[in-house]
């Protein structure tokens, strides 16, 4: 392994939505079919349990990310494909990283100060302390680009200091300075509040989830607001699977419009989800790419956080 590292990852909340596959999935296909990069896409497990969340849920939802995964086309051949919780010594690096980073910088976060006002009853350490175990995903790999969404930009862009208090303070240059690598539809927005981001936070019509019906794929873009923000966002879904829709986007007629693009979306992501069925049905299928990940991720995590531990004087 010796080519620039890639590393990315999704949480484990529920199904994927349209946003979550045109801001980061789909280019971490086109990044890993590329065969440029050594690729680390991993289940941010950690990361989830951030927000209130049901215990025998979640380990439903874990599985069927992995799901996602392998039907969108992640290959283990190609990729290492993980769970975050799986090779703990990137909790290990997150509490070196802890003790690097300015408090003020944890509260400039925008994500912190918008899921605290979400989740007012549960602020939690690990809610505040998130980007700090994000940075230690990345560069317990060395991940130099993270293909992310715009919402990411600025915990890559935390990733980025953790790297540069690191190598200050202790003299070297042991870790590379992570970029976010972000695709042309950056921000998909919410359906039904265009100015918000499409998110699952913000109630079940506003986002589109990949392995949808397409009977609510057609409802869903049916219900879609059609104001100027809403049909930019649209047009932008439009546009980003243009291959697949049978007819052109005429804001002037924006109900015929909407059914073009509810069986555009529905035909592209037929083979997605024939593919997820099967691996749902395939489990140890899919537990064992999850556990060759494991041990692919933590021969290259044991070796790194054994250098990390030595730099800061601990081994
Ligand atoms: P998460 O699980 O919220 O989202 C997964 C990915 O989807 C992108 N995304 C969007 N892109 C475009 N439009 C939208 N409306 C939209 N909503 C979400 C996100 O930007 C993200 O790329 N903190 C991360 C998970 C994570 C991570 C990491 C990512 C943990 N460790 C290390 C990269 C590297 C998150 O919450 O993503």
């Amino acid at each position: 392994m010796n080519k620039p590292s890639i590393v990315s990852g999704i949480q484990p909340t529920g199904p994927l939505h349209l946003g979550n596959y045109l801001g980061a999935l789909k280019n971490w296909l086109e990044i890993q079919n590329s065969g440029k990069y050594d690729c680390f896409f991993f289940i941010a497990d950690y990361h989830s349990i951030t927000e209130d969340y049901d215990a025998q849920e979640k380990r439903k939802q874990i599985f069927e990310l992995a799901c996602d995964y392998l039907a969108a086309g992640l290959d283990p051949k190609k990729s290492i494909i993980f769970i975050q919780s799986q090779v703990p010594e990137c909790t290990e690096l997150a509490w070196i990283f802890n003790t690097l980073t300015p408090v003020a910088e944890l509260e400039r976060m925008t994500q912190f100060k918008d899921k605290s006002q979400r989740q007012a009853k549960n602020i939690n350490m690990g809610l505040f302390a998130y980007p700090i175990l994000q940075a230690a995903d990345i560069l317990l790999y060395k991940g130099g680009l993270v293909p992310v969404g715009q919402d990411q930009v600025q915990h890559v862009e935390l990733t980025r200091d953790c790297a540069r208090w690191f190598n200050n303070k202790y003299k070297v240059k042991y870790f590379p300075e992570s970029k976010p690598l972000l695709t042309e539809t950056p921000k998909i927005m919410s359906l039904l509040a265009p100015e918000n981001k499409m998110s699952k936070s913000l109630g079940d019509k506003h986002w589109l989830g990949i392995d949808e019906l397409p009977e609510l794929f057609a409802e869903k873009i049916g219900k879609a607001v059609s104001t100027p923000a809403g049909i930019e966002n649209l047009k932008t879904i439009y546009q980003a699977f243009k291959r697949k829709m049978a007819g052109e986007f005429n804001p002037e007629k924006m109900a015929e419009t909407k059914k073009i693009i509810a069986k555009g979306i529905a035909d592209y992501f037929a083979d997605f989800r024939a593919k997820k069925e099967k691996f749902k049905e395939d489990k140890k299928f899919v537990l064992d790419i999850l556990a060759e990940g494991r041990q692919k991720a933590q021969a290259i995590a044991q070796k790194n956080i054994k250098e990390i531990k030595k730099i800061i004087g601990v081994e």
